[in-house]
């Protein structure tokens, strides 16, 4: 097992990438802190861990709040005692359309769930993390790499994910803390069908697919690996990078 009687905590943890890699980590070792904004769905979690075998308990946190990521961050130390990861993957796409008519509440929005929800899990959790000489992982995208037609406020707040992670790497490598980001692309979710959500569905897919050079959509679990080996010991000397899993979209 590559992650036994360590402690994560997976934002975002009640679908898609999140709940893969909660489910990954746990069948590795892990004792998970099943975070998510939904209770429902950060429960399903919890449910098919427990379910494996494995080892999880559920915090209903806003990532956008710094009260509720402190709270989350303290209760993972008061359940399991310590925190060796960190996997700040929760996010939101927000509203499409062209970047000067979007309403400024918005952006407002996509900026905290996705960016500044990364500066506050890590400001948490790091006091802690000093002592276990733990991983950090953000979730970026490839729409992070490069610009996109419809969400430019999403493409911006990933970016600024990019960036953030090699400053942070950087700040904590005196301590022993590894900071890394992946980059997902295009990923069967939840998220990605309300990306192309005003799109004939089917047809975007397929669309999409085809500009793939590996001719198919990711599947979380492809996520879920990255974010294992960058949870893991065999990533030990990898620090500030970024990990990109986009069937080579980004490479064309
Ligand atoms: N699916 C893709 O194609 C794709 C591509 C690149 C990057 N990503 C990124 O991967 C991450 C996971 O996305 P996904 O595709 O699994 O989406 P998803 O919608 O399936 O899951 C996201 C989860 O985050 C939770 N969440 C939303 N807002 C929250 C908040 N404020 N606080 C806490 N939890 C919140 C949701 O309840 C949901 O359970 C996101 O950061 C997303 O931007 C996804």
């Amino acid at each position: 097992m590559r992650l036994r009687n360590k402690v994560v905590i997976v934002t975002g943890a009640g679908s898609g990438i999140g709940r893969a890699t909660a489910n990954l980590f746990a069948k590795e070792g892990a004792k998970v802190l099943v975070s998510d904004i939904e209770s429902s769905s950060g429960k399903e979690t919890v449910e098919e861990i427990s379910k494996s075998g494995g080892t999880a308990v559920h915090v209903v946190a806003d990532v956008s709040k710094a009260d509720e990521v402190k709270t989350m961050v303290k209760k993972c130390i008061k359940h399991f005692r310590k925190l060796d990861v960190l996997f700040n993957n929760a996010g939101i796409e927000g509203p499409g359309g062209l970047l000067w008519k979007l309403k400024e509440d918005d952006w407002n929005r996509v900026m905290d769930v996705n960016l500044k929800s990364v500066f506050l899990g890590c400001k948490y959790a790091i006091p802690y993390m000093k002592k276990t000489k733990g991983s950090i992982i953000n979730t970026s995208s490839e729409l992070g790499l490069v610009g996109s037609t419809s969400r430019p406020a999403y493409s911006a707040s990933k970016g600024g994910i990019i960036a953030l992670t090699r400053s942070l790497a950087l700040q904590c490598a005196p301590y022993g803390i590894r900071v890394n980001c992946i980059c997902p692309g295009a990923t069967e979710t939840p998220l990605l069908v309300r990306f192309l959500s005003g799109k004939q569905k089917e047809t975007s897919l397929r669309k999409v697919m085809q500009t793939i050079p590996l001719r198919r959509l990711g599947k979380p679990i492809d996520v879920a690996y990255a974010a294992l080996y960058l949870a893991s010991e065999e990533s030990s000397y990898v620090t500030g990078s970024i990990l990109v899993v986009d069937g080579g979209s980004t490479a064309q």
